[in-house]
């Protein structure tokens, strides 16, 4: 019976066990962008550092131009440019390197880890970014390919410049092309229309990495908008908007309507949830029901993972919306799908 009972005890203290150690070192990635996730896991699997990681991993991304999406040659800029945003996050040092409307510059998460590892700085932006990069041994050269310029082609000249970003301006946004002037108060205002998306409009990659040494780091990378207007910057290259890391706790990373979620800092939320002891999956839930109860329509997802290797994700406004994991426990990356 005492032996019976030693043994009850072993095993329950020994599952206990299995299940408070923690499943790391782990990577997961918005949407299916799986050659990001498998870099990033090699670097992790060596030993690497979370930040190496997410700046490897997102680089592929650039490099591949996921969805047309992340990297060069995609959303071309209503002057047919293309500009980057990224962000990489240190949960180590709570430090933070950022560039928003990079010009010129492939790289955009490599950029922003310079502004992490060699300023005092957090976020430059535009042309002076490049400057910037330049000075560091970034090359400059151009982001437009004929892809990118087929498409502003179309957008210019077959759709009259639609869809676009402009409220409030004459002549009427949806129906011309500007320049476009600022409507006075007291002329016709319409409402704020919210502009219809496709799919392939905001994805970004989102990235949360947690290393073999427990250190947690964030980022992400994306050429933004469609047809956005010249000088915009998004959600992504924002800390606690696009991303957040910090390794008392675990990281998050946002994607979709980069204007309307970046007033929400979704990812700072989504952390601050799991702190105070969400699962990654209510913490994530949270932080896209703050934006949906202001903005219904509004389409978006985030992704959340502890410092122990929990993870979890929540999505609006789209029927679906996968993501990518990769830990010791699976042979290859898993893409998980959720809906919304
Ligand atoms: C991964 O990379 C290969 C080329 O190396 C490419 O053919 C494939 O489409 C990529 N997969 C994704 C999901 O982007």
């Amino acid at each position: 019976m005492f032996k019976l009972l030693i043994l009850l005890l072993y095993l329950g203290l020994n599952r206990y066990l299995v299940v408070s150690e923690p499943n790391i070192p782990v990577v997961i990635t918005t949407w299916w962008f799986s050659n990001s996730t498998v870099k990033a896991w090699e670097v992790l699997k060596e030993g690497g550092s979370a930040l190496d990681a997410i700046e490897q991993g997102a680089s592929v991304c650039e490099v591949q131009q996921c969805d047309g999406t992340v990297g060069y040659g995609g959303s071309p800029d209503e002057n047919s440019e293309t500009t980057l945003d990224a962000l990489i996050m240190d949960g180590k040092t709570m430090n933070v390197g950022a560039v928003g409307a990079l010009r010129r510059i492939k790289s955009a998460i490599s950029v922003a880890r310079h502004v992490l590892e060699h300023t005092k700085h957090s976020f430059l932006a535009g042309e002076l970014a490049t400057q910037f990069a330049v000075q560091m041994g970034f090359k400059e050269e151009s982001l437009s390919t004929s892809e990118s310029k087929q498409l502003w082609l179309k957008w210019h000249n077959q759709n009259h410049c639609q869809p676009n970003f402009w409220t409030s301006v004459k002549p009427d946004p949806s129906k011309y092309c500007g320049p476009y002037h600022q409507i006075k108060k007291n002329e016709d205002m319409r409402p704020e229309v919210q502009m219809i998306v496709d799919k392939y409009n905001h994805d970004t990659i989102g990235m949360v990495a947690v290393d073999s040494n427990g250190d947690v780091a964030a980022g992400t990378s994306t050429n933004g908008a469609k047809y956005k207007i010249p000088g915009r910057v998004g959600d992504s290259p924002i800390p606690g908007a696009g991303a957040y890391a910090d390794n008392e706790v675990g990281g998050a990373a946002a994607t979709g309507d980069g204007d309307i979620m970046l007033r929400f800092l979704p990812s700072f939320l989504a952390v601050e949830e799991m702190r105070r002891g969400a699962s990654p999956t209510e913490a994530a839930q949270t932080a896209v029901k703050r934006i949906a109860a202001h903005y219904p329509d509004f389409m978006g997802a985030v992704i959340a993972l502890t410092k122990t290797g929990q993870y979890g994700a929540a999505c609006h406004g789209i029927p679906s919306f996968p993501y990518v994991i990769q830990d010791k426990t699976r042979n290859i990356f898993e893409v998980i799908t959720i809906k919304c």
